[in-house]
């Protein structure tokens, strides 16, 4: 179906703080959108019910980072007055669209969905539970409930995004058109599509401890920037440096722009001379990690202090979450009732319905 609204929906599962990957990879981009007023609905969905797919012995841990993911949500710069967030549990509707959308998808369509292959590779599963199994079915229900054209997110989640669409088409051929079909809205360099942990490994987690939070303090970047993985083979000043697999070129890739260069590194006027001087030989590792260090605290410190101004008031915060949940509760519900008319599942809402059987039934 054609869309006459442009609408966002994206999300994260809330099972720890945000990092720099995520804000890379999606929440800046997000907080660019909303403010570029471009859109008519934002829906910032906090994904605690897939967080529970994989998560069924510690509904505790998802339930401690709600309210975690919120204030990075928030003093990322996501504006409530701009944007709804929004707790997936608390919207049934997504499970009940779930539901149906199941019937259009086969099983060996979920087995081949090449994230999920993957995680479960990562995860040490018993036996995978059928809820994990399915959740690309689940996705698929949050992004078109909100009727989404646009989906900012990582790479990792274009997989889903596939899926969405295959469900879109199938749905709107068999039912008629009613649905959206979604885009994915994928970071603008490599960079920032894959932000590697501060130890050069591919990708940040928690369970590698090389990751940088967006909460966290200046004097921990400071200790965690100044540590970091760069050339093993650029011993001395002197030594040409290796870009390749460079961590913190890599992150500067995802952050620098040129104006950082005058205000804290005037020798160059661009990452490009800065790299070309390292690749010489002659630029030394902490010349550029502490002026990696200055961009990033450019982005965290007002972060900081957005969070510190938000703890203070939590009821405000769980305000903000239930303002919102309500607001993408009600466009959810219309979607769903949508759904249940073009399947004709809505027999006390039919009249057609009830003559047809009255009629069936006269003797
Ligand atoms: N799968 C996403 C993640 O792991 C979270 C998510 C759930 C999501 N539903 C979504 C993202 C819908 C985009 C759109 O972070």
């Amino acid at each position: 179906m054609e869309s006459k609204q442009k609408v966002i929906l994206t999300g994260d599962r809330p099972t720890g703080r945000l990092h720099i990957g995520h804000y890379v990879g999606s929440l800046r981009r997000r907080v660019e959108l909303q403010n570029s007023g471009e859109f008519d609905k934002i829906f910032i969905m906090i994904a605690d019910a897939q967080a529970l797919t994989d998560n069924a012995d510690n509904p505790e841990k998802v339930r401690q980072n709600i309210i975690e993911v919120a204030l990075d949500y928030m003093s990322a710069g996501i504006d409530p007055q701009k944007s709804n967030i929004l707790i997936q549990s608390q919207i049934a509707e997504l499970t009940e669209l779930c539901f149906y959308y199941m019937n259009l998808v086969t099983v060996p369509r979920l087995e081949r969905n090449p994230t999920v292959k993957s995680e479960i590779k990562m995860r040490n599963f018993t036996g995978v539970p059928v809820g994990f199994y399915t959740y690309p079915i689940s996705q698929a229900a949050d992004i078109t409930a909100f009727q989404a054209t646009t989906v900012p997110a990582g790479e990792d989640q274009e997989p889903m995004l596939e899926q969405t669409r295959e469900i879109v088409r199938s749905f709107n051929f068999t039912y008629g058109d009613t649905l959206v079909e979604p885009k994915i809205l994928l970071p603008e360099n490599e960079a920032c599509l894959r932000l590697p942990g501060t130890d050069g490994q591919a990708k940040m987690s928690k369970s590698l401890g090389n990751c940088i939070y967006l909460s966290d303090p200046s004097d921990e970047v400071k200790k965690k920037v100044m540590s970091m993985y760069t050339d093993p083979l650029h011993l001395q000043v002197s030594d040409p440096g290796h870009l390749e697999g460079n961590t913190v070129f890599t992150y500067l890739d995802a952050f620098c722009k040129d104006e950082h260069f005058e205000r804290y590194c005037p020798d160059y006027a661009n990452l490009q001379e800065m790299k070309d001087h390292y690749t010489r030989g002659g630029l030394g590792d902490v010349k550029v990690k502490k002026f990696l260090l200055a961009v990033l605290e450019e982005a965290l410190e007002p972060m900081r202090v957005k969070r510190a101004e938000l703890e203070k008031d939590i009821p405000y915060v769980v305000d903000v979450l239930k303002k919102g949940t309500e607001a993408a509760r009600e466009v959810a519900s219309q979607t769903l009732r949508d759904v249940k008319n073009a399947m004709k599942i809505n027999y006390f809402e039919d009249p057609d319905w009830v003559k047809e059987q009255e009629e069936k039934y006269k003797g």
